[in-house]
């Protein structure tokens, strides 16, 4: 990039007053853009064979997770989850559409961020995978033996929940917080029709832990900590000797409730805030706080029917920070910080800062002596602040430009990207040296190492997740897939290896080993399993039941037709329920559904499964419907048609295939 454009760029972000000198040396020349030749071989799967790695890449405003394999990066999957996906039918169909319901209303598209795996010991099981929308605050639970969103939760009292879905040691918890503080109702707050600028008097935010089965995996709210009303921006559990805590950056101190690009960047130092979990679990089973009237969905997907369930939850346990007397902390952090994350150990804490050239780490075992030996100076909120220089560790000195992110390598090294030198940084983490950096395109966010928020990071592989594409591919219009950049971190010096293009925005990513998840994948549905309300399991017991004004038709499908084919006596007015039960019994022979004229998607139908699409005809005809999914040779062959009489009309209802009805 050039020195102008460069210059641009940070004029653009309104941080012009940086040093320029810092600006020039962060600005690659275009001749460190290219990675080296022999590198492609360090990519090279060969056909047939699989990935080492898979990589949960959050699809950012698609509301979806796309999955890649790593280290070629080819996109394997995407996993439907806060958006209706018509690819497959998620939240079209009657069986999943409950999954998007929130105490708004049916809300069908989301922003996911932050992708955590379920963890054991510190360590990625391959369990689950968690992740947030920020729009509309909800965590849904990804299953990985299927790839399925099996459950989400709506998170009440909070707002723009940016600062989610961190994982604790041993998957207790899933923490969620508010970023965009809110008024509440009473008796929480002073209610919810304010003044906005009554902002500081009438404000709050939120912390959020919900509590993990650790059989199920469901999700349950455990409780709240109302908070001063700053914005939490990101956070993470701590692991080995931090694993009771969990650490959150937040910005805006300031309290400001507008312009916030100049009013919430006043203040020299913004914080961190540090909880004891253990002890607010504690707290909340002593019966402290309050229960407080909130209305949020529960959706979960019932394993026996594959139906999706709605709970409408009505109340939630909300702590104070005086019921946290010694398990609550603030910790000054320079301004707005951005990224925060616990070494493998645990001891370090690094925190990213939008506006700064140094990466501040914080020591644990230094915070557990300022707490005992009170060094604070004055409190926000009844939360005690601890002071800074009893608290570092050390300042990453050179760290780069915008510094917002650091992951680890298991080896003793961290790394932190650069939003806006657009580099990696490799650094000692006993002494916050730095050893290494590699120019990255354009305007990293977030980095990843495999495994490099566990208790032992795979290194190997780092993932830059950049914000900007501009010229690394054949240009698409305006409008681009964002770009991520593999580098290999096994040795002194990092070696660009790859560039991929992702879908949506992938703001933050996990890679978990292939080992730990490809052998326990469910390939089809037992149909004997099946206990969908509306299941056909065998041909001989398809049928067409009308009830009113309500048809149901119990349709199997198999290669290559569907059973029945031919139906007549539907009228207009009607409301048809087509179950389609796809009967085979063998991996990836999916049947699709589509019909004319049905306002509603398509829906793809994996072996063992039913799936229902709700249709109302609106006139009279002959309407086809097809298999969407190219199952057999014969494919084009299944098909069907269905009669639409007039609301008048007194055809009977008939259906078959191979028969004249
Ligand atoms: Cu079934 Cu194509």
């Amino acid at each position: 990039m050039s020195i102008y454009k460069c210059l641009k760029k940070l004029y653009v972000g309104g941080i012009a007053l940086l040093s320029i000198a810092f600006v020039i040396s962060g600005c690659n020349s275009p001749k460190s853009k290219i990675g080296s030749e022999d590198a492609a071989t360090d990519v090279y799967v060969p056909p047939g064979k699989h990935d080492k790695y898979y990589s949960f890449m959050s699809g950012g405003w698609t509301g979806n997770v796309s999955v890649y394999g790593i280290p070629s990066g080819r996109h394997l999957y995407t996993i439907p989850v806060f958006s209706q996906t018509p690819t497959n039918g998620y939240g079209y169909t009657e069986e999943t559409k409950s999954m998007l319901n929130t105490s708004f209303g049916f809300v069908p598209w989301g922003d996911t961020h932050h992708v955590q795996p379920s963890k054991t010991n510190g360590d990625y099981d391959g369990r689950w995978v968690f992740i947030n929308d920020r729009n509309t605050p909800r965590i849904a639970r990804i299953n990985l033996k299927t790839f399925r969103t099996d459950e989400i939760i709506e998170i009440p009292n909070t707002a723009g929940q940016h600062s989610s879905a961190f994982c604790s040691s041993n998957t207790e918890y899933i923490s969620a917080n508010t970023e965009y503080s809110i008024p509440l109702p009473k008796p929480l707050g002073n209610g919810v029709d304010v003044p906005i600028k009554s902002y500081k008097k009438n404000f709050h935010g939120t912390i959020s832990l919900i509590k993990v089965n650790q059989k199920t995996g469901e999700m349950n709210i455990g409780f709240q900590i109302e908070v001063p009303p700053f914005d939490y921006d990101l956070g993470r559990f701590g692991l080995g000797v931090s694993k009771d805590w969990v650490f959150y950056t937040c910005y805006n101190s300031e309290e400001a409730h507008t312009l916030l690009e100049v009013n919430a960047s006043q203040k020299d130092k913004d914080f961190v805030l540090a909880v004891n979990w253990k002890k607010a679990e504690q707290a909340a089973a002593d019966g402290k706080g309050q229960l407080v009237s909130s209305n949020y969905d529960h959706n979960l997907r019932d394993p026996e029917t594959g139906v999706v369930k709605t709970e409408v939850m009505k109340q939630v346990r909300v702590l104070q920070t005086s019921d946290l007397k010694g398990a609550i902390y603030y910790m000054p952090a320079p301004k707005s910080p951005h990224g925060i994350n616990v070494s493998p150990s645990g001891e370090y804490i690094a925190e990213g800062g939008k506006l700064s050239t140094v990466v501040p780490v914080e020591s644990f075992s230094k915070m557990q002596n300022a707490i005992q030996n009170n060094d604070t100076t004055g409190s926000l909120g009844g939360i005690p602040i601890l002071k800074y220089e009893s608290v570092l560790a050390y300042e990453v000195k050179n760290a780069g430009l915008g510094p917002l992110h650091v992951e680890y390598d298991g080896n003793g090294h961290g790394y932190n990207s650069d939003f806006i030198s657009s580099e990696i940084v490799k650094w000692d983490l006993k002494t916050g040296k730095v050893l290494d950096r590699h120019p990255a395109y354009y305007s990293t966010g977030h980095l990843t190492v495999a495994g490099g928020d566990t208790r032992h990071p795979f290194g190997e592989y780092l993932i830059a997740l950049n914000k900007i594409t501009k010229d690394r591919y054949l240009p698409t219009g305006p409008e681009m897939f964002a770009g991520e950049q593999l580098f290999d971190i096994s040795g002194n010096k990092m070696k660009l290896l790859l560039d991929f293009p992702v879908e949506g925005e992938p703001h933050n990513a996990a890679e978990i080993p292939a080992s730990l998840i490809d052998t326990g994948q469910v390939k089809y549905f037992k149909l004997s399993d099946n206990h969908n309300p509306y299941v056909t399991r065998k041909e001989h017991d398809a049928k067409v039941v009308r009830n009113g004004k309500r048809v149901d038709v119990y349709m199997t499908a198999i290669r290559s037709h569907f059973t029945p084919d031919n139906i007549e006596g539907i009228k207009v007015g009607d409301t048809v329920y087509m179950h389609v039960t796809n009967i085979e019994q063998e991996w990836d022979i999916p049947h699709g559904f589509a019909m004319k004229g049905n306002l509603n998607a398509g829906m793809l139908i994996m072996p063992g499964e039913t799936r229902t699409t709700v249709w109302k005809p609106l006139q009279p005809g002959v309407y086809p419907f097809y298999c969407t999914d190219f199952c057999s040779a014969l494919h084009q062959e299944m098909q069907g048609y269905v009669r639409v009489s007039p609301a008048n009309s007194d055809i009977k209802l008939s259906y078959g295939t191979n028969k004249d009805i």
